[in-house]
């Protein structure tokens, strides 16, 4: 069994998209903690419904954020993870958690990075007037949204698309290409080395985790 700690700070639809294709696909990979920098967020609940342990940490609790980043370290630590997967995690974390977790540290962004770094990235998207817009699954480096890209999903951009149409659209993709990604490491297709991601041609899960698989929309 693959170990692995999911970070959110909000609803955890994401989250409940990987429990869910972990469930549906027998993939051997256990998630053996959820936390949450917000005491409030939906997602804990969503990690209960599955039976998952959750538990949060408050930034309000430490002085600053490299004391609050090495509690966390040390919460993960304890559970010996595989993967480390921040799923909608809303904080900036230090060189120190990146580094400390490097090559198994991976994140979502909604936007084809490098573009529209940051938040708002929706909105950024319909005020560039691109055609095309999705969602990028990246390594984690001390750099916001930046780091070697794992996989990527492309939706349209239609002329009269709202913020919230274009979010939907870009999160029903996330759904599909986060799970799989994860499952693409874990079965040890795809290892990071020296900041790019290699394909070993093979993988313990059985099934296709081929470069192509992991970009759902392609
Ligand atoms: C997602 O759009 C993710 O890409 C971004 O934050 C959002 C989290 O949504 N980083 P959820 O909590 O997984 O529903």
């Amino acid at each position: 069994m693959k170990r692995l700690v999911i970070l959110i700070s909000g609803r955890g639809s994401n989250l409940e998209a990987i429990l869910e294709q972990i469930r549906a696909q027998g993939w051997p990979i256990q998630v053996v903690q959820v936390i949450s920098n917000q005491p409030q967020a939906a997602g804990l609940e969503v990690a209960r419904s599955y039976g998952i342990p959750g538990q949060a940490l408050s930034a309000k609790d430490f002085a600053d954020r490299d004391a609050y980043d090495r509690a966390l370290a040390e919460i993960i630590l304890r559970f010996q993870p595989d993967l480390v997967v921040l799923a909608g995690f809303m904080r900036i974390l230090s060189p120190a958690f990146c580094q400390a977790f490097a090559g198994r540290l991976i994140n979502i962004h909604p936007s084809l990075l490098p573009a529209f770094k940051g938040l708002d990235t929706h909105a950024q998207a319909l005020a560039s007037g691109v055609c095309v817009h999705g969602c990028t699954v990246h390594a984690v480096t001390p750099q916001l949204d930046h780091g070697p890209i794992l996989a990527q999903a492309v939706v349209p951009v239609f002329p009269d698309d709202t913020v919230d149409q274009l979010a939907t659209r870009v999160l029903e993709m996330e759904h599909q290409v986060y799970p799989l990604a994860i499952a693409s490491i874990l079965s040890g297709r795809f290892v990071l080395s020296e900041g790019r991601w290699i394909d070993r041609g093979f993988s313990e899960f059985g099934g296709d985790f081929s470069r192509w698989h992991v970009h759902p929309s392609l």
